[in-house]
């Protein structure tokens, strides 16, 4: 069954009537990205909204301000390593509602504060437009707020500072593979009689072969995953801009030796609308969330011939903790809900377990940050070379 917003179904269709069956990423990019109708790029209906507890699934800054308090931190320490530089650039990469923004900004020292340009960049003018809501109390400031459509529009080696996302990559469209009958195929996407249909053609991409040659994967029949190319090209884009600091990245994901190991043969691509998951992209196209699990150590490889190199990798409870978090959740009024929401973000199971945070710096030594004080992952796990112990 097909169902959705029915221009973008429309365009969809006419591109696949015009082309044949299209790569499942070009599918995923068109139902999150096309830009008059595409799931992130129109306004939401009515009083609704896409991220939130009214959406269609929430992100940590939804939950408590604490994520948003501790990047401030961390950004303060690096601008410490870095000698204080005039301006200290921090980019925000797909901001979302940009409640990041609001936290990071109002926890930081006003001292920090008179040096900061914060960019925001998101593709999605309906999001641009709710940041600047969001971000109202900021916008006086000369010279501290700026927004930019695309990465692209940063000159390279602009950035001595930090760039940072939460929940950004896992956004990005995936090619979805399938290994049948001996061979490892591309799922693509048809369509006829009126519905959408899943296909497998060979791989349309010469990078996608290469990318699986790098993973070295040795899945049985029937196992089904994603590769994140844009990921990669993301990774490189990032490091041709930074000049001197760091990069720290925020997702639910894993090593590739955990994303590509044999217990998650159907992959970790999911839908989410209001608030419940499903594997069905060809329901409510362009109406919900589709995204995958991050490849962390993919990542971690692509920055290295860029100079991006990695700093370290823990999870978002260690992260918190590195950052005193502790001293932060002591202040609020035991069993309150602040209280009960800053858990939330920390939980060994929940939120604080699955989302790990990677960071990786350029022109600079590496440094021992705070965030990375607590390791959940030991030796060199990122590249799958050993075996690594989880928190
Ligand atoms: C899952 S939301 C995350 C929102 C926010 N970071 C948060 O934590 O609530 C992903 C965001 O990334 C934006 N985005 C996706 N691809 C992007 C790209 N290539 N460049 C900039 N923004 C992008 C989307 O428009 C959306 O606002």
């Amino acid at each position: 069954m097909t169902t959705g917003h029915p221009e973008l179904v429309a365009a969809i269709a006419s591109e696949i009537k015009a082309l044949g069956p299209i790569p499942f990423a070009r599918f995923m990019e068109l139902a999150l990205y096309h830009p008059q109708f595409g799931y992130y790029m129109r306004a939401p209906e009515g009083t609704g909204e896409r991220i939130g507890w009214q959406g269609d699934y929430y992100t940590s800054s939804d939950v408590h301000p604490i994520l948003g308090q501790a990047l401030a931190r961390q950004a303060e320490q690096i601008d410490r390593l870095l000698g204080q530089p005039d301006p200290f650039t921090v980019v925000e990469m797909g901001p979302g509602k940009g409640l990041l923004a609001k936290h990071f900004l109002s926890a930081c020292a006003p001292s920090f504060r008179q040096r900061l340009r914060y960019v925001l960049i998101d593709r999605s003018p309906a999001m641009r437009d709710m940041q600047r809501r969001n971000l109202s109390e900021w916008l006086n400031e000369p010279g501290l707020i700026a927004w930019e459509d695309h990465l692209n529009e940063l000159a390279p080696s602009s950035i001595t500072g930090l760039l940072f996302s939460n929940e950004l990559v896992d956004a990005f469209p995936v090619h979805r593979v399938q290994v049948t009958d001996g061979r490892t195929e591309e799922l693509h996407v048809d369509y006829r009689d009126g519905r959408f249909i899943e296909c497998l053609k060979p791989l349309s991409a010469v990078a996608l072969a290469t990318q699986l040659q790098h993973l070295h994967h040795d899945w049985p029949e029937g196992y089904r995953t994603e590769v994140n190319l844009q990921a990669l090209d993301w990774t490189k884009q990032v490091a041709q801009r930074m000049k001197r600091g760091f990069v720290l990245t925020i997702d639910y994901g894993h090593t590739a030796h955990d994303l590509y190991g044999p217990e998650r043969k159907n992959g970790t691509f999911l839908c989410y609308s209001r608030h419940s998951a499903n594997e069905s992209p060809f329901l409510e196209i362009g109406v919900q969330d589709m995204t995958a699990h991050v490849d962390f150590s993919s990542l971690a490889a692509a920055g290295e011939p860029h100079g991006l190199h990695v700093t370290g990798f823990t999870n978002q409870l260690s992260f918190l903790m590195g950052l005193g978090v502790e001293t932060m959740v002591a202040e609020l009024e035991p069993e309150s809900p602040e209280f009960r929401a800053a858990i939330h973000l920390l939980k060994p199971n929940g939120m604080g377990g699955t989302f790990k945070v990677l960071v990786q710096h350029k022109g600079v030594e590496c440094a021992a940050l705070d965030g990375l004080k607590y390791k959940p992952f030991w030796g060199s796990a990122l590249t799958g070379l050993e075996s690594n112990v989880t928190a």
